[in-house]
């Protein structure tokens, strides 16, 4: 199959998992994992949406990732406002607008000003969406979803899956492709709602070697797989 035959996912979604494992491995803190993931995401943006992907959803941290250590939950926060103010500016020269999901409490002040400006500076964006799940959880996201749906007094004969998603933390389209990185299989509360017909892949390397080649390895696997949506075809 040559490239231009491929079938590119319209909404990729990342688990970008290992990176405490790749630090660990090398005798680092925790930290350096996750500040060479924060380098190899940076270098995915570009290859990713080069290679026609529209919509990019990554986990960045779960509402559980507040259980870790003051010291790595800490550096997180910091590294999450550099990349915000520095690291993701050429995003808009791509016209690629930058979206946020997840509970803003009990985010700190400086990372929910830095995401409120990132969203602000990229609302006019449209060649592309990178969706930042932060402070996210699936079924936080559900519940949250349900108060919504009934403080808006939305009538019970008005509940589609169309009215759901407009209700979810962002009116996405639905997630064709999930990569968790570093081999481990589990979904662990990643957009439950919107990957309910997605295809899965779990390449043995950690986040911060996950690069180019892995992505285009890992679209390579995205066209074997048969999708079917519950149907049945020969
Ligand atoms: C999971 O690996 C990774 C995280 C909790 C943080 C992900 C954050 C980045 C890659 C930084 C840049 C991201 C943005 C959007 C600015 P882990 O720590 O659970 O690894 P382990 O399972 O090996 O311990």
């Amino acid at each position: 199959m040559t490239k231009d035959e491929l079938n590119i996912p319209n909404h990729v979604a990342i688990i970008m998992d290992g990176n405490g494992r790749w630090a660990e491995e090398r005798g680092l803190k925790r930290s350096m994992g996750h500040k060479e993931g924060a380098k190899t995401l940076k270098k995915l943006l570009n290859h990713i949406y080069e290679s026609g992907v529209k919509y990019l959803s990554v986990y960045a941290f779960s509402t559980d990732n507040f259980k870790r250590s003051k010291e790595e939950v800490d550096y997180l926060m910091n590294l999450f406002i550099e990349m915000f103010k520095k690291q993701f500016k050429e995003l808009k020269k791509k016209d690629v607008r930058v979206l946020f999901s997840g509970r803003r409490y009990p985010l700190p002040e400086g990372v929910l000003d830095a995401m409120d400006q990132m969203s602000e500076e990229t609302k006019d964006c449209t060649s592309g969406v990178f969706n930042v799940c932060i402070n996210y959880g699936g079924q936080e996201e559900i519940m949250d979803m349900v108060k919504k749906v009934i403080e808006d007094k939305v009538s019970k004969d008005d509940i589609t899956k169309e009215l759901v998603n407009s209700y979810m933390y962002q009116d996405l389209p639905p997630v064709d492709f999930v990569i968790r990185t570093s081999g481990e299989m589990r979904i662990s509360n990643f957009l439950l709602w919107q990957s309910s017909y997605a295809e899965y892949y779990f390449p043995k390397v950690y986040f911060p070697d996950f690069n180019e080649e892995e992505f285009d390895k890992a679209i390579i696997e995205f066209n074997k797989r048969k999708r079917r949506f519950g149907g049945y075809s020969k």
